[in-house]
C-alpha cells in the first residue's frame, strides 16, 4: 500500500490577497512539495474528506487541486485507494529520456542494502547477517573443496526445482522438525529473498493486496510492491499479529496471501503463541487465503521451538520458506519454498522466468554438508553462542541505555528497543553511526511508512567482544539526543502536505 503523506511538510496557508483561485493555490502547494522530493513517489495524499477537514477547507476545493495535479501528471486516482504521487513526466524529459533516479526512489525507500559491511572502527548492530565466527566455515569449506574434485557442477545447471540431493537433505531436516515433507514438493530458490520474489509475482497481479505484520521484514514489502501488491501491515501484540485485525484486513482486502514470520520475527524478535498460531491459521483458512510462513529463524531457538503453521495446517494453505542465510551464513544464497502441492508448478513456472535455475555448485555444497550432518552438529554450538550473544547485548544495554525498554528474544538474532518518546528512530540511528556504532531505525520495517518508535539490534553480526562497546556508544549517542530535546522543545506536528 502506498505510504501515507509525509507529516514534516509545511502547512499550507492560503493567501486571501492572491486572485489565483484558492485550489490552484491548494495544488501548486502540494506541487512544490512533490517536485522538491518532500513527498516521495508512491504517497498516498490523504483522502479529500480528511484534508479539506485538516486545512478547513471545502471538499470541492480538495476535490479540484487533485485534478489539477493529476492533470499536471504528479498523481493518480484509484478509486478506493486514494491519490497516490506517480513519476513526473515533466522532471523526467527535463533529466533526460528516462527518470532513473525517481524510478529508483520507489523502491529505494524499502529495497534491502545491498553492501552490508560497516565502515572500519564502526561496530555493526545494524545488519542482519552473521558475524564469520558464526558461520561453519570450515565444514562448508571442506564440502565445497570435495564438491570441486568433480568438474560436474562447474559444466552444467541444475534442474530447474533444485538439485535433487539438496531437496531430499532439506526433506530430512524438515521432517525432523515434525514438518511432513518430500523431497519432489521442495523448490529451491535463491536465497529466500527469491522465495518472496517468486510467490508475489505468482499470486499478486497489480493492485491486489498484501497483507504482513507490521513491522515485518522490509524486504518482503519490497517484493510484494515490485509484484504490483499493494501492502497492508496488521498490528502486532507480544503474541504475534491480532487476530481481529487481521480478521478486518481479510474482509475488507481480500489479499491475495498473507505474510508472517511467527518464529523470531524480523525486527521485532517475537514468537507467535501456538494459540495465535491456530487462531490466524483458522482465520485464513476460512477465508481461504494462503500463508506464505517465514521459517528463516525458526530453527535459531534458545528453548523448546513451537510447531510450524505449516506442521498444523489441515487446510493445505501454507507455504513455508526458509533459508540457509540466518544459519549457516549467506554466502550460498540458498532458501527454498514448500508449498501446498498443488501450487508447486505455479511456482516453479515463475522461478524459470526469474533465473532458469539456482546455481548448482552452491546446491552441491549444502547438499552435502547436509548429508554429512554438517548442520546437526553445527546448530548446538550455533545456538549457545547466539543465546551468549544475547545475554551480552541485554545486560550491555541495561548498563549503557536504560532509557530503552526491550523484550528478551527467545531465538533468532533481532533485540527490538523502544526508545523514549519523543526520540525519532531516524535520528537515533545517525546519532549512533556519528558516535561509532551502527543500529537500524525501525521506521524502515513500518510497510505503511511513519515512526516506529523503536532500532533493531542485531547481536549476530558485530564481534562478540564488541557487543558492550556498541552499547556504551549507543548510550552516549541516546542520552546527546535526549540532552538536545531537552534544551529545544519539539516543534508540534505539521499538517500532512
Ligand atoms: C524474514 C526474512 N526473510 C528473508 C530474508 C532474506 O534472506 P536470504 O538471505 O535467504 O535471501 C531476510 C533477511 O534479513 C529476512 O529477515
Amino acid at each position: 500500500m502506498a505510504r501515507a503523506a509525509a507529516t514534516k511538510e509545511p502547512e499550507f496557508k492560503a493567501d486571501p490577497d492572491s486572485a489565483e483561485p484558492l485550489y490552484l493555490q491548494l495544488a501548486g502547494h502540494i506541487e512544490r512539495s512533490i517536485r522538491s522530493g518532500r513527498i516521495p513517489l508512491d504517497t498516498r495524499l490523504p483522502s479529500e474528506r480528511l484534508y479539506a477537514q485538516q486545512l478547513g477547507l471545502s471538499r470541492t476545493t480538495v476535490t479540484a487541486a487533485y485534478q489539477e495535479l493529476m492533470a499536471l501528471g504528479l498523481v493518480r486516482g484509484h478509486v478506493g485507494r486514494g491519490t497516490v504521487v506517480i513519476a513526473d513526466e515533466a522532471d523526467a524529459a527535463a533529466g533526460g529520456a528516462v527518470a532513473w533516479p525517481q524510478l529508483a526512489s520507489r523502491l529505494a525507500r524499502a529495497a534491502p542494502a545491498a553492501s552490508q559491511e560497516p565502515a572500519p572502527g564502526v561496530v555493526s548492530l545494524g545488519n542482519g547477517w552473521l558475524h564469520p565466527s558464526l558461520v561453519p566455515a570450515a565444514a562448508l569449506a571442506a564440502c565445497a573443496a570435495k564438491v570441486l574434485q568433480s568438474t560436474e557442477c562447474v559444466t552444467r545447471a541444475a534442474p530447474l526445482h533444485g538439485l535433487p540431493a539438496l531437496r531430499a537433505a532439506l526433506a530430512g531436516c524438515l521432517r525432523a522438525d515434525g514438518v511432513k515433507a518430500a523431497a519432489e514438493e521442495l523448490l529451491i530458490t535463491g536465497g529466500a529473498q527469491q522465495g518472496l520474489n517468486v510467490v508475489a509475482r505468482s499470486l499478486v497481479s497489480p493492485g491486489d493486496a498484501v497483507v504482513c505484520e507490521s513491522p515485518t521484514w522490509h524486504g518482503a514489502f519490497a517484493a510484494f510492491r515490485a509484484a504490483g501488491a499493494e501492502v497492508a501491515g496488521v498490528a502486532m501484540d507480544r503474541e504475534g499479529p491480532l487476530p481481529a485485525a487481521l480478521e478486518d484486513a481479510l474482509i475488507r482486502l481480500r489479499p491475495k496471501f498473507v505474510y508472517l514470520i511467527p518464529s523470531f520475527q524480523c525486527p521485532s524478535g517475537r514468537l507467535m503463541s501456538l494459540p495465535r498460531r491456530r487462531a490466524i491459521l483458522d482465520l485464513c483458512a476460512r477465508f481461504r487465503t494462503p500463508i506464505l510462513e517465514s521459517h528463516v529463524y525458526a530453527e535459531a531457538h534458545f528453548g523448546a521451538p513451537l510447531p510450524s503453521l505449516k506442521s498444523l495446517d489441515s487446510a493445505g494453505i501454507v507455504i513455508l520458506q526458509g533459508s540457509a542465510s540466518k544459519l549457516l551464513g549467506p554466502a550460498l544464497r540458498l532458501g527454498w519454498l514448500l508449498p501446498p502441492a498443488p501450487a508447486l508448478p505455479l511456482l516453479a513456472a515463475t522461478k524459470a522466468g526469474l533465473d532458469l535455475s539456482t546455481p548448482l555448485l552452491n546446491q552441491a555444497i549444502l547438499a552435502r554438508f547436509l548429508a554429512e550432518g554438517g548442520q546437526t552438529r553445527h546448530l548446538p554450538a550455533f545456538r549457545r553462542a547466539l543465546q551468549a550473544r544475547r545475554d551480552a547485548l541485554l545486560a550491555a544495554l541495561a548498563r549503557h541505555c536504560p532509557e530503552l525498554r526491550c523484550l528478551a528474544p527467545q531465538g533468532g538474532i533481532y533485540v527490538w528497543a523502544q526508545l523514549p518518546r519523543p526520540l525519532a528512530a531516524q535520528e537515533l540511528e545517525a546519532a549512533a553511526l556519528r558516535h561509532g556504532v551502527a543500529v537500524k531505525a525501525g521506521d524502515a520495517f513500518l510497510p505503511e511508512g511513519g515512526a516506529s518508535g523503536h532500532i533493531r539490534l542485531c547481536y549476530a553480526a558485530p564481534e562478540a567482544g564488541e557487543i558492550e562497546t556498541g552499547a556504551q556508544r549507543l548510550g552516549r549517542a541516546l542520552r546527546e539526543l535526549l540532552q538536545q530535546q531537552r534544551a529545544a522543545p519539539v516543534a508540534a506536528d505539521l499538517a500532512p502536505v
